[in-house]
C-alpha cells in the first residue's frame, strides 16, 4: 500500500494551501473534516460574502421580526416602523446575553431578560435601568451587533457580515436571472416565502449539500424510490440520454437547466407534474398577466440553482443552509409560493411535505447520502474526491458559461473554482 501521507498532501496553514487542495479535478478530503479550514471558511466566505438569510415575506408588517441564521450566528431579522428590513446579532451590547428568545413576532423594541437593557428593532439603544451607575448618563454609545450589510433582491434577503465589498447584484451575477424566472412564475411576478420553514440537522460538511444541489449524477440512484412511487417522470431528465444540461454560472452558482427537455415536450406545466385543466385559475392568470409568453414561462418552469453559499432553488422549495460546525448543518426548506397562484400554493405546500419534510422521500434520501458522505471521507485513504466527470465534454455555450451534460460535475467544478479564489484571497 501506498503511504496515505503521499507527496500531494497539503502542509497546514501556508501559502497557495488551497491551490494545492483544490484542482481541477479532484478535491481533498480535508476540506470537509479540518476545523481550521472550517474557521479559515466562516471568515473568508460566511462572514465575507452575500449569504442568503430570509425572504421580506417573513416580515410582511411593520415590527414583524422572525429569527434566522448566518452560519454560526444567531440574528433577528426586523422590519422597522419604516419599513426597511434589518438583521440584528441576537446579543446583548451588556454582557452578551441572547435578546431575543422568541422564533417570531412584532415588537419595536427588544428587552434583554438579564438586566432590563432596551433595543429598538434597528438595534439602537434604548435605555437601561438606574443609570447613576453609568453617571447618570441616559444612553451609552453601545447596541446590538449589527449585520452591516442588508440587501435583497426580489425579496430574498441576504446579508454580509463586511463593511466593503461586491455589491448584492455583483455577488448574484447570473443567478439573479434564475431568481426572475422563479418570480416570472406568479401572476403578479412575485414570490413568498413564508409557509414556515423545517429545519433538518444534517451531520455532514456543508459543501457536501452545496455540491449536491446540481449534482445530475445521483438522482436516478437517491431518488428511485420516490420516482418509482410517485410515477414521476423527472429521474429520465437526469440520465445519460437526457438533454439537459448542467452549467456553472460563475462566481460559484451553478444549475441544472431542464428547459431543452421540457421544451421538446413542449407541455405547459409538465414541469410540475400536472396539466393546465388541474389549475385552470392559475394557468388563466398566466395568460391574462403575460399573454402569449404565458406559455413559454408554463412551458419551461421553475429553475434548479444553487446560489454560492447556501441558497438553493430546487424548482418548488427553496433551501437555506447554514453550518454549524465542521461537520454539520442545518438545512432550512419551505415550499415557494407564488403571489397570486393559489393553487400552485396548496400544491407546492403538500408537495414539499411529501418530498422534503419529516417523513418526506426525497430530502431524507438525500440527507443519507451527506451522512455517509461524511463519514466515508473521514476515512484517510484515498485521500481525495474525484470531480472529473464531464471535462471531456463540457463546453463554453454562447453567453460564456461552461456547460456540461445533465449528469456532469460542471456545477462542482464552478463551485470549488470560486471557493479556491474566496480562501485564497
Ligand atoms: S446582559 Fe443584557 S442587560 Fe445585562
Ligand atoms: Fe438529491
Amino acid at each position: 500500500m501506498t503511504s496515505m501521507l503521499s507527496s500531494e498532501t497539503a502542509e497546514p496553514a501556508d501559502e497557495g494551501r488551497y491551490d494545492r487542495l483544490v484542482r481541477a479535478d479532484k478535491v481533498h478530503g480535508s476540506l470537509y473534516t479540518d476545523p481550521a479550514i472550517f474557521a479559515e471558511e466562516l471568515q473568508k466566505i460566511w462572514f465575507k460574502t452575500w449569504v442568503f438569510v430570509g425572504h421580506e415575506s417573513e416580515v410582511p408588517q411593520p415590527n414583524d421580526y422572525v429569527r434566522k441564521r448566518l452560519a454560526t450566528q444567531d440574528v433577528v431579522m426586523t422590519r422597522d416602523k419604516d419599513g426597511e428590513v434589518h438583521l440584528l446579532v441576537n446579543r446583548c451590547a451588556h454582557r452578551g446575553l441572547q435578546v431575543c428568545d422568541d422564533a417570531k413576532g412584532n415588537s419595536s423594541s427588544f428587552r434583554c431578560p438579564y438586566h432590563g437593557w432596551t433595543y429598538r428593532n434597528t438595534g439602537e439603544l434604548l435605555g437601561y435601568p438606574y443609570n447613576k451607575g453609568y453617571g447618570g448618563k441616559n444612553k451609552l454609545e453601545l447596541g446590538m451587533g449589527r449585520v452591516p450589510r442588508v440587501a435583497s433582491y426580489r425579496g430574498f434577503v441576504f446579508g454580509s457580515m463586511a463593511a466593503d465589498g461586491p455589491s448584492l447584484e455583483e455577488h448574484l451575477g447570473a443567478a439573479a436571472g434564475e431568481i426572475d424566472r422563479l418570480a416570472g412564475l406568479s401572476p403578479e411576478g412575485e414570490v413568498r416565502l413564508d409557509a414556515g420553514w423545517l429545519a433538518h440537522r444534517t451531520r455532514a460538511n456543508w459543501k457536501f449539500l452545496a455540491e449536491n444541489e446540481t449534482d445530475g449524477y445521483h438522482p436516478q440512484f437517491v431518488h428511485g424510490s420516490i420516482f418509482g412511487v410517485t410515477g414521476s417522470p423527472i429521474g429520465a431528465l437526469y440520465s445519460d440520454a437526457s438533454t439537459a444540461v448542467t452549467r456553472a454560472l460563475g462566481g460559484g452558482h451553478s444549475e441544472n437547466d431542464l428547459r431543452p427537455e421540457f421544451r421538446t415536450f413542449a407541455e405547459p406545466m409538465r414541469w410540475f407534474g400536472t396539466k393546465p385543466d388541474r389549475v385552470p385559475r392559475y394557468v388563466e392568470a398566466m395568460r391574462q398577466a403575460y399573454g402569449e409568453d404565458a406559455e413559454r414561462r408554463m412551458i419551461e418552469g421553475a429553475p434548479h440553482v444553487m446560489i454560492f453559499p447556501n441558497l438553493f432553488i430546487a424548482e418548488i422549495q427553496v433551501f437555506n443552509i447554514q453550518p454549524t460546525a465542521v461537520g454539520e448543518c442545518t438545512q432550512y426548506a419551505t415550499a415557494v409560493q407564488l403571489a397570486g397562484g393559489e393553487e400552485m400554493n396548496r400544491r407546492m405546500i403538500s408537495q414539499s411535505i411529501g418530498s422534503v419534510g419529516p417523513a418526506g422521500m426525497l430530502l431524507a434520501d438525500d440527507t443519507e447520502m451527506y451522512e455517509r458522505n461524511q463519514r466515508g471521507v473521514s476515512m484517510l485513504d484515498p485521500e481525495w474526491l474525484d470531480v472529473r466527470r464531464g471535462l471531456v465534454r463540457e463546453v463554453v455555450d454562447e453567453a460564456g458559461f461552461t456547460t456540461g451534460a445533465a449528469t456532469d460535475e460542471t456545477g462542482m467544478r464552478g463551485f470549488w473554482k470560486h471557493y479556491k479564489s474566496l480562501m485564497e484571497a
